[in-house]
């Protein structure tokens, strides 16, 4: 599958929003943080959002849903255009089955799990899911600092897709950056998201780049992007 770098658009100018997509173009994926005021104590886009992006850009979108009651909500984003829609596990109600109503509606369904929500709990339905994300910051702003303390994590996380022979993305999200995205691919991630990262360096299509050629390089020979 190799390396997916998927820059969140969250630290970029929300007022030019196309233009900042634009920018860029070497992404695999544009990571959209949806903030509610109830899960997390921000507010960003709704699926409107979402929608008018899916029309200004042709990369994927990834909507990651920082939001109370994704049963209800999340299915709304796949139809606005996002390919993949990512849902906390700890505000999901029935996960197993939002998992498969993101896929019936024609998504990819992708799960999440805050910094000290454990893996393990989900073994079993790991099959159910497109991706598997692990915040390695309390979900809710931009340029935190990456919590050390996921890594073990992360490990535990690979090691599980491994035994189960499971081919979903394992992305990290939270104080991605040259300093940390080697000790996330060393554990085993394969998907970044990197926001501050991206959106403060002069060229942000060079960070782009310059993250994917760092993870790629700790990973073995033969598996690189
Ligand atoms: C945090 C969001 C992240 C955030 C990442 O709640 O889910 O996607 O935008 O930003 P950085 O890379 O600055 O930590
Ligand atoms: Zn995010």
């Amino acid at each position: 599958m190799g390396i997916q770098i998927t820059p969140s658009i969250l630290n970029a100018d929300f007022a030019a929003l196309g233009a900042e997509v634009a920018r860029i173009p070497s992404a695999d994926m544009v990571h959209v943080d949806v903030m509610d005021n109830h899960f997390v104590p921000n507010l960003t886009f709704g699926p409107t959002m979402v929608e008018a992006l899916s029309r200004a850009t042709d990369l994927p979108l990834d909507a990651h849903l920082m939001i109370a009651e994704p049963d209800r909500h999340a299915p709304a984003y796949v139809e606005a255009g996002a390919t993949s829609v990512t849902f906390h596990v700890e505000a999901a109600a029935a996960p197993v089955r939002l998992a498969r109503e993101i896929r019936a509606a024609g998504g990819r369904a992708s799960m999440a799990l805050r910094p000290a929500t454990p893996v393990e709990p989900y073994e079993d339905m790991l099959g159910e899911l497109d991706m598997l994300l692990l915040m390695t910051v309390e979900p809710g702003f931009g340029g935190q600092k990456f919590l050390d303390l996921v890594v073990p994590k992360i490990r535990r996380a690979r090691a599980l897709l491994d035994r189960h022979g499971l081919e979903l993305l394992l992305q990290v999200d939270g104080g991605v950056s040259l300093e940390t995205i080697e000790r996330c691919a060393e554990a085993g991630a394969d998907t970044f998201v990197a926001g501050s990262a991206v959106y403060s360096a002069e060229d942000p299509d060079a960070m782009v780049n310059a993250l994917r050629e760092k993870a790629a390089a700790v990973l073995p020979a033969g598996e690189q992007a």
